[in-house]
């Protein structure tokens, strides 16, 4: 790894064999994942209807310039859009590319420059992004961030006189993922929803991490009192193909018009076999229902591990966190010795994001290996 900049705090196992909610080691030991790429593989590792979607493309055309037509882009585009009240979608490549063009798109769109967004939110690491995430730790050494971004609390009504008429637009995530699987309240949503419709804010929710199925509806807005007027998509949109997309309610076509945005990758013929064949697998009532239905399975079997370093278990479909009185870091380590993968959310949360095709038995599996490490690290403690 001495060639690479040291960005991340990498783990030394490499998966060299996935499939489904398993990948293997070169060692040849199996791991279940529920982490999935930090809620990427939606349909779980190398599901075969998107392998096949990708390798029948892999044999037409890889690339083609937006300067074309790309059918790929509409297909999608209308099953992202359909049943919805949005009206366009742009194609991009990640989660901070989505952001990025959603506030070009909202300052254009306002003609206002201010944000207000949330503390421990996380929205990417491009610049005007780090200036919309309410985490200091990601910003420091940068120096100054861009302007016109005001932080204040989540949940907190309070908060909400911070949207002005100089508010162009309102960021959130529905679930702070990154902040530690924080769930915003409907009637905060509501407040929050009629402030911004009253001062002319457009709402923007981050749906990079929440989207694409992962809380047991299309998009977790679905299960929320709040209208977006734009969102902002990735992770989960190409099953670990990089896609990213912002879905924009009517209105944005005036603004969006040509050579005022692009992305020479975004959406090419690849990315759109990853995300059509995705979504056939993951906007169909009967996934949803598995999802909310192996998430209530997940979170009621997660309520009844006794213990006393669990303080909380919360979530929505297949997003959960376990916040513990310890730091997690050690905790994950030792679940991954046992055989399980899992995400932080902060120091003291770990973050359950498994294949939204996840069997009970695998959920049972997982527990069974959290209960042996907990109850291994309660001894020690003893
Ligand atoms: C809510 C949210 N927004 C944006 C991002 C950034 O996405 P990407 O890493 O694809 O740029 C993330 C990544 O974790 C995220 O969770």
């Amino acid at each position: 790894m001495e060639h690479l900049l040291p960005t991340y705090q990498r783990r030394e196992m490499e998966a060299v064999q996935a499939s489904g909610s398993y990948v293997w080691d070169a060692e040849g030991k199996k791991y279940l994942d529920f982490m999935m790429g930090i809620a990427v593989c939606g349909t779980g590792h190398r599901h075969p209807h998107v392998e096949a979607s990708i390798a029948e493309q892999l044999g037409k055309v890889w690339h083609m310039s937006n300067l074309f037509r790309i059918s790929g882009q509409e297909t999608v585009a209308e099953q992202l859009i359909s049943g919805t009240h949005f009206k366009g979608a742009f194609f991009c490549n990640s989660g901070a590319e989505a952001n990025e063009g959603a506030y070009k798109l909202v300052r254009k769109w306002t003609g206002r420059n201010r944000v207000v967004s949330f503390s421990q939110s996380f929205h990417g690491r491009t610049f005007a992004m780090m200036g919309a995430t309410g985490q200091e730790k990601i910003k420091q050494g940068f120096g100054p961030m861009v302007e016109g971004f005001d932080h204040v609390s989540y949940n907190s009504f309070e908060a909400l006189e911070a949207i002005t008429e100089q508010t162009a637009a309102v960021w959130i995530e529905l679930i702070q993922g990154e902040g530690g699987v924080i769930l915003a309240d409907d009637t905060w949503l509501d407040a929050l929803m009629e402030r911004a419709q009253r001062v002319g804010a457009k709402i923007v929710v981050d749906e990079v991490q929440t989207g694409i199925g992962r809380t047991g509806t299309r998009y977790a807005y679905e299960s929320t009192p709040l209208i977006p007027d734009v969102v902002t998509l990735a992770k989960g949109l190409g099953s670990g193909f990089p896609v990213g997309a912002i879905l924009a309610a009517q209105g944005a076509e005036e603004v969006f018009t040509p050579g005022t945005h692009g992305s020479t990758f975004g959406g090419n013929p690849l990315a759109m076999a990853a995300a059509k064949a995705t979504l056939e697998l993951l906007f169909d009532q009967s996934a949803l229902e598995h999802i909310e239905e192996t998430g209530r399975y997940l979170m009621d079997r997660l309520s009844k591990l006794k213990t006393p370093s669990i303080v909380d278990v919360r979530g929505k479909g297949l997003m959960v966190g376990i916040e513990m009185t310890e730091e997690v870091a050690p905790v994950i380590d030792a679940l991954q010795h046992e055989g399980l993968l899992v995400a932080p959310a902060g120091p003291n949360v770990i973050r359950l994001l498994p294949s939204l095709f996840v069997t009970k038995e695998e959920i049972a599996q997982a527990i069974r290996m959290m209960e042996h490490v907990l109850e291994q690290k309660a001894g020690v403690r003893g």
